[in-house]
């Protein structure tokens, strides 16, 4: 392991420890990081056993973001196992670096967690899918030109997206469409011409976060399950200029939709 490596594996092990401790739990079994629309997914899912604001955990920062909670909760499935919500996710716009962005992710995996649901808000950038729509993440296209990785790291990344937790999604939910997410950097939203050229190459959503985080988790050995809630037909595609107002809107809109949806799935990860 290089220099680098062991810095950043021993903050998330401090900030997983601090998390465990706080939480009163040995360790967590799923992780969840929850994106614009998301946040209130947690409440349904199963019993609040730690709420601690990001400031309190090594590594983690309140982002200022809004639609997004600025804490990290500890929850008990009914079945007992121990679920991780991230609601302090750090976005590469935020201008911390890359390690900042894949923290929370090398934190759960310090904290025992091996599978994890990356949620997002986005962009429509195929028309056929329109706002309020959940769409399974089959592939992503990370165009943020970095990685989270250093050094003669070289992951796989085929199949990211777990086959297995993908066909789970769909059998708690089976209208759900599978596409491929853009991770852009930000923060501003895209050009027109920028959202043909993403048609062109194969994408049908596009956002600001969760291929770097993916990625971080194939290079730890979690199973990654994606979903992107589309909050507004991608710039270009409707008259309007875009905003995180609508952006926000549509997942107030949505709140509830989509934490029955996410507490569905999340009860039948394995
Ligand atoms: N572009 C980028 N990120 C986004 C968008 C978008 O249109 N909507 C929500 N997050």
């Amino acid at each position: 392991m290089s220099d680098l490596q062991q810095e950043n594996s021993a903050l998330a092990a401090e900030a997983a420890k601090t998390l465990l401790v706080k939480s009163g739990v040995k360790k967590f079994d799923i992780a969840l990081t929850l994106g614009s629309g998301w946040g209130k997914s947690a409440e349904a899912m199963g019993e609040i056993i730690a709420e601690v604001p990001a400031s309190e955990v090594p590594g983690f920062h309140a982002n200022g973001v809004i639609g997004h909670s600025g804490k990290l909760t500890a929850l008990r499935l009914p079945d007992g196992r121990n679920v991780l919500i991230i609601g302090a996710r750090t976005h590469l716009y935020e201008g911390r670096g890359v390690d900042a962005v894949a923290h929370g992710v090398r934190t759960a995996h310090a904290a025992g967690v091996e599978t994890l649901v990356l949620t997002n808000g986005a962009g429509g950038v195929n028309p056929d899918y329109g706002v309020g729509e959940v769409v399974l993440i089959s592939d992503h296209l990370n165009l943020t030109a970095v990685s989270p990785l250093k050094g003669a790291e070289f992951v796989d990344l085929t199949d990211l997206y777990a086959l297995e937790l993908r066909a789970i999604a769909r059998e708690v939910a089976p209208e759900l469409r599978e596409g491929v997410y853009a991770q852009l950097p930000g923060p501003h939203f895209e050009t027109p011409a920028e959202i043909r050229y993403l048609q062109t190459i194969g994408a049908d959503a596009v956002g600001m976060s969760t291929a770097l985080e993916a990625i971080t988790a194939r290079s730890l050995g979690l199973k990654v399950l994606g979903l992107s809630f589309v909050t507004n037909p991608a710039a270009g595609l409707q008259d309007e200029p875009l905003s995180h107002a609508e952006v926000i809107a549509a997942g107030k809109a949505a709140e509830s939709r989509l934490s029955e949806l996410l507490t569905k799935i999340v009860h039948r990860l394995p």
